[in-house]
């Protein structure tokens, strides 16, 4: 898919304040970090059309992006970060999952994961929820630059045996990298397909 236009529309902490039109929407979820911003501005080749920062705890609200004048993508605050205060992190966890029950314009998330890591209970935990909301989810694994080849594959597949123990079959993924634009390629026309349906 070609990206022609993508800015950004406007950001809150409501769900009923998100755009009001019938667009198809992608949302972006995962720990704080993970790199949700990034991977949008990668996507986009736009340096910096989402915030990102080094430190975790950057997007604190729910952001749409526009894009092609037909279809968003949501940058959303990541969970389980734990240096906000924990009232803080109540009031975030509120509207995320506001935003996944109510939001009807949401077609699917991408569950973004650090590929460096081993499974982790808050991400499982998340993928669950989703998944008893009925939100359809796939998986993408972030800062794939940052292992050699054998080193992803090997958590890959780690990962895989994980979700393995809870679901009949690995959920769709995407390998990605915002630094080498890894992945970008096959979730655009990932995209492309759906918005085509
Ligand atoms: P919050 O908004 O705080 O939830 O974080 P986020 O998930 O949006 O992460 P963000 O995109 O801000 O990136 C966090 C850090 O990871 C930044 O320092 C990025 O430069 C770095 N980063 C993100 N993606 C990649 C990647 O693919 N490779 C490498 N090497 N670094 C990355
Ligand atoms: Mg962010």
């Amino acid at each position: 898919m070609k990206i022609k236009s993508a800015e950004f529309v406007m950001s809150n902490s409501e769900v009923a304040k998100c755009p009001k039109n019938n667009l198809p929407e992608y949302a972006f979820i995962g720990r704080s970090n993970v790199g949700k911003s990034s991977l949008i501005n990668m996507l986009m080749q736009r340096k910096s059309l989402a915030k990102t920062s080094g430190r975790p705890g950057k997007t604190q609200l729910i952001n749409h992006f526009l894009i092609n004048g037909n279809w968003f993508l949501v940058d959303l605050p990541g969970y389980g970060y734990a240096r906000v205060s924990k009232k803080a992190k109540k009031t975030f966890q509120k509207f995320i999952t506001n935003y996944f029950e109510k939001r009807e314009q949401l077609v699917l998330a991408f569950v973004l994961i650090d590929c460096r890591h081993e499974p982790q209970p808050i991400d499982l935990e998340f993928m669950q929820y989703l998944d008893e909301q009925q939100i359809p989810f796939h998986i993408a694994f972030t800062k794939a630059d940052k292992l050699k080849p054998n080193a992803l594959q090997r958590n890959i597949e780690a990962y895989e045996q994980k979700l393995l123990e809870t679901w009949e079959e690995m959920p769709l993924y995407f390998v990605t990298s915002s630094s080498h634009d890894t992945g970008r390629d096959e979730m655009l026309a990932y995209i492309n397909t759906i918005n085509e349906q």
